[in-house]
């Protein structure tokens, strides 16, 4: 795993965009495998900002995002499908027909999932795959436990996550309990991988990513060592605490 340090959030975005772009540059119909959360949004606007004063161009890219709570509507404000249209794809011209992104209120939620892992294969698998990590070392919402799922599925949403994602939410009832989240399998397929961290907060999990490679499924971000071509990015808050 690559580690590159960055003072701010600001410029751990623009590092993450660089790649985004080199990615998009080469390859023009990529298919980009995004993230929500508060760290990818200063990738986000460092890519707007390509794309408008660069001419970076999303016409022909496709995207799969990592996860969706179940059970929120779509137009709800803290709902991902919300948070992508915001924060992204308003501001590039990606083709609204190329954007997946799970669906937490399908009928039938695993066959869903099933078919979600079918349509990035018949996409060609995803090129770039971009990551947050869970300050319980969760990537997507795949939380630490025994055994972690392979492919897309249905997971319950841990504790610390629920207690995390509270700041966004009213009352503590509306906090979602249950996600769809690409499984282990799914992001590791991703030929790339650029994962982010920013803030103190961040500290305790990327210190132990810092340090010696590790597995453990109780930090689901360690199997990242498996992977051949993975970037960590992390401000100097979440490096140095
Ligand atoms: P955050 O979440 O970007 O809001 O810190 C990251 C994650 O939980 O994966």
């Amino acid at each position: 795993m690559k580690i590159i340090i960055t003072k701010n959030a600001q410029e751990m975005g623009k590092e993450g965009a660089k790649i985004f772009a080199e990615q998009i540059r080469s390859k023009p119909d990529s298919v980009l495998g995004l993230a929500t959360g508060s760290t990818p949004i200063p990738c986000y606007q460092e890519l707007a900002r390509m794309h408008k004063e660069e001419n970076l161009d999303f016409s022909k890219i496709t995207t799969f995002n990592l996860d969706e709570y179940i059970g929120i509507s779509e137009s709800d404000a803290n709902s991902y499908h919300y948070f992508m249209n915001n924060e992204l794809f308003q501001h590039i011209n990606v083709d609204l027909k190329n954007i997946h992104i799970p669906d937490g209120n399908a009928e039938d939620i695993d066959l869903f999932a099933k078919q979600y892992d079918e349509w990035i294969q018949f996409a060609g698998g995803i090129d770039i795959q971009l990551l947050g990590i869970g300050e319980n070392g969760h990537i997507g919402f795949n939380e630490p436990a025994e055994e972690l799922m392979t492919g897309t599925g249905r997971v319950q949403l841990a504790q610390s996550t629920i207690n995390a994602n509270a700041r966004f939410f009213d009352i503590d009832e509306e906090v979602p309990k249950e996600a769809i989240t690409m499984g282990m399998k799914t992001i590791m397929d991703a030929k790339k991988i650029v994962i982010m961290a920013s803030g103190v907060k961040k500290h305790d999990v990327v210190k132990r990513l810092a340090g010696k490679e590790f597995l453990s499924t109780k930090m689901p971000v360690s199997l990242l060592f498996l992977h051949s071509d993975c970037t960590l990015i992390v401000d100097e808050a979440a490096y140095n605490g």
